[in-house]
């Protein structure tokens, strides 16, 4: 296996920091829910969660996803749902990559169904050009050509999510 390196684990970190850095000043005096979604997020929340300063709780959701092909099926499934009612909260949602927004806009509506105080999103990467329903997340770390990328939490068949930076697979 060859990775072609696309954003290194200090590019990550330096991006991450000013992104922890925005939301703590746009929060500023508020009490703020991040919901990761599994799998992907993780990696990317743990870092993001460290460098934000006002007090946060965490959830996580788990939805289906490609799971062994490149492209999505169109359909999105909720497999584990938030342990508490998020009503009245300030809730951030943490995804690891938008692509085609089917993922983003499904969470979003179901979650806004359920009436949180406030209701954002935000992503590590973001592939405009496949985009297949209209979604524009609040905070982007990097927007990123079509290409199929791995590591920092990603994965291609379940493997790689604990590459520190963010590659391309080159055979
Ligand atoms: P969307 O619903 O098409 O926006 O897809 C979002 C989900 O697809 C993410 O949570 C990822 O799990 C997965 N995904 C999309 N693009 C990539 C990629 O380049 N590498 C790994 N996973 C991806
Ligand atoms: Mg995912």
């Amino acid at each position: 296996m060859r990775v072609k390196v696309l954003i290194s684990a200090e590019e990550i970190a330096q991006r991450v920091q000013e992104l922890g850095r925005e939301i703590s000043g746009d929060y500023q005096g508020r009490d703020l829910l991040v919901i990761g979604i599994l799998k992907g997020a993780v990696v990317f929340m743990s870092d993001l969660i460290r460098q934000i300063s006002v007090p946060l709780e965490v959830d996580f959701m788990a939805i289906s996803s490609y799971g062994q092909a490149t492209e999505t099926s169109g359909v999105v499934q909720l497999l584990k749902d938030l342990d508490q009612p998020i009503e009245g909260k300030h809730v951030l949602i943490v995804e690891d990559i938008i692509d085609s927004g089917l993922t983003l806009s499904y969470l979003h509506q179901l979650l806004q169904s359920r009436n949180p105080a406030t209701l954002k999103t935000a992503v590590l990467l973001d592939k405009p050009e496949r985009r297949r329903t209209e979604f524009t997340p609040d905070y982007v770390g990097f927007t990123i050509p079509d290409e199929f990328v791995i590591g920092y939490g990603l994965d291609y068949n379940h493997k790689h999510r604990e590459l520190p930076y963010v590659g391309v697979l080159e055979n």
